[in-house]
């Protein structure tokens, strides 16, 4: 198991963007058409549970619409591309690996109940 960096908010946890771009009044693909809002929801819970250091950020466009739904860590992180909701699991266990953990408060010396 990764440790990761602290969850501060200074900005050090990784982010992963989810493109949840919907073109409304079109008939081009878009991700936010093909479901990305309920992928990026599915894969912040998991995070969430897993305890994963990582912020889901979600974006408009990554300019490649017809791969949707489009997600990659940021900077520069491998994209996945054409995700479903049957990917979530893998994308956590990639999450994981590349992020490692949040720290818990109890693992923190000095404070109370630790
Ligand atoms: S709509 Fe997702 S990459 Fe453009």
């Amino acid at each position: 198991m990764v440790d990761g960096p602290d969850d501060t908010p200074n900005g050090d946890t990784p982010k992963f963007a989810i493109c949840i771009n919907r073109r409304f009044g079109s008939d081009r693909p878009s991700c936010g058409n093909r479901g990305s809002a309920a992928i990026a929801d599915a894969i912040e819970t998991g995070a969430q549970e897993r305890g994963i250091n990582v912020t889901i950020e979600r974006i408009v466009c990554f300019g490649m619409c017809a791969d949707g739904p489009n997600m990659r860590l940021v900077p520069g992180g491998a994209f996945h591309k054409n995700v479903n909701l049957d990917q979530v699991d893998e994308i956590l266990a990639t999450l994981e690996s590349a992020c490692g953990h949040k720290k818990k408060s109890d693992d923190i010396p000095g404070i109370p109940g630790s």
